[in-house]
């Protein structure tokens, strides 16, 4: 794809506009401007997304995977995404800085208060946590206490070996029919985000389209009203399996214009394309 043919794109991403912030992300939507998120969890490259016009910086998980070599996102503690959201805070002028609530830290409404209080003093502007079913209460609970809160629904990372493996989600009409619920029940409770993960395009584009909150895409297709990818994989460094939905940004172009280009595709819709979607 070229960049230089579009003035208006390249323009999108480097006149980067006002900061993004929680109360914000529903204007995104509404204007129907996707919103560009990757993994950040160090100072140098926080830095060079959000100056780059990246939207949201999340403090993943998988840095179990990409940064400790773990084979999943199960090892990882409080202090850890505290440590890497510490160095991405500093960073981000402009973009929300969302931290990513570690397996079992939310399990109870004390240990999820606990959680929260470490993530949002080390900067983080939004918590992310996984799931539905008990979450949803959690969920209420931090949300009536305006801690901004990010759901995630199909293939959550964290409920690996009870899914038997990374794999494709709400395959069928009854499973997508409880992702629907779930979502519907999550914005209920007060979550201001949604990242759907592994899921058909068409149930994606059916979530997204019943809810006023903004969705955002991990191999979930073109229709949710953004996309996230893992700094790693978009810059074609991964070490584990490659999923389908992951596109190496940086095979035609040096990093940073590899995550600009990122940006510029999530902007225009151009990725994820037909062969990044289930
Ligand atoms: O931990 C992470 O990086 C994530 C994204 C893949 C959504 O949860």
């Amino acid at each position: 794809m070229s960049y230089g043919a579009d003035p208006t794109l390249n323009e999108r991403a480097t006149a980067v506009p006002a900061k993004v912030n929680v109360p914000n992300l529903s204007a995104f939507k509404a204007r129907a401007e996707k919103l560009a998120m990757m993994t950040a969890y160090d100072f140098t490259f926080a830095s060079l997304l959000d100056r780059i016009g990246m939207d949201l910086l999340l403090v993943g998980d998988s840095l179990g995977m990409v940064l400790q070599g773990d084979a999943s996102t199960m090892a990882v503690t409080t202090e850890h995404i505290a440590y890497h959201t510490k160095a991405v805070a500093k960073a981000a002028k402009r973009a929300l800085v969302i931290a990513d609530m570690p397996a079992l830290s939310y399990a109870t409404l004390e240990r999820a208060l606990q959680s929260s209080q470490t993530l949002l003093a080390a900067g983080a502007q939004m918590l992310k946590l996984e799931g539905a079913g008990p979450m949803i209460d959690i969920t209420a609970q931090l949300c009536a206490r305006d801690v901004p809160i990010c759901g995630h629904l199909g293939l959550t990372p964290q409920s690996l070996h009870k899914l038997g493996g990374f794999k494709v989600q709400a395959q069928g009409s009854a499973a997508a029919e409880q992702l629907l619920q779930d979502a519907l029940a999550l914005e209920r409770a007060g979550v201001s985000l949604l990242v759907l993960e592994c899921v058909p395009s068409s149930v994606a584009k059916a979530v997204s389209s019943q809810l006023r909150i903004p969705t955002i895409g991990i191999g979930a297709g073109p229709d949710c009203d953004g996309q996230v990818l893992v700094l790693h994989d978009a810059l074609g460094l991964g070490t584990h399996r490659r999923p389908k939905f992951v596109k190496n940004f940086a095979e035609m172009a040096n990093p940073e214009q590899a995550l600009r280009n990122y940006v510029l595709e999530v902007k225009s819709g151009a990725f994820p394309g037909p062969e990044h979607q289930y």
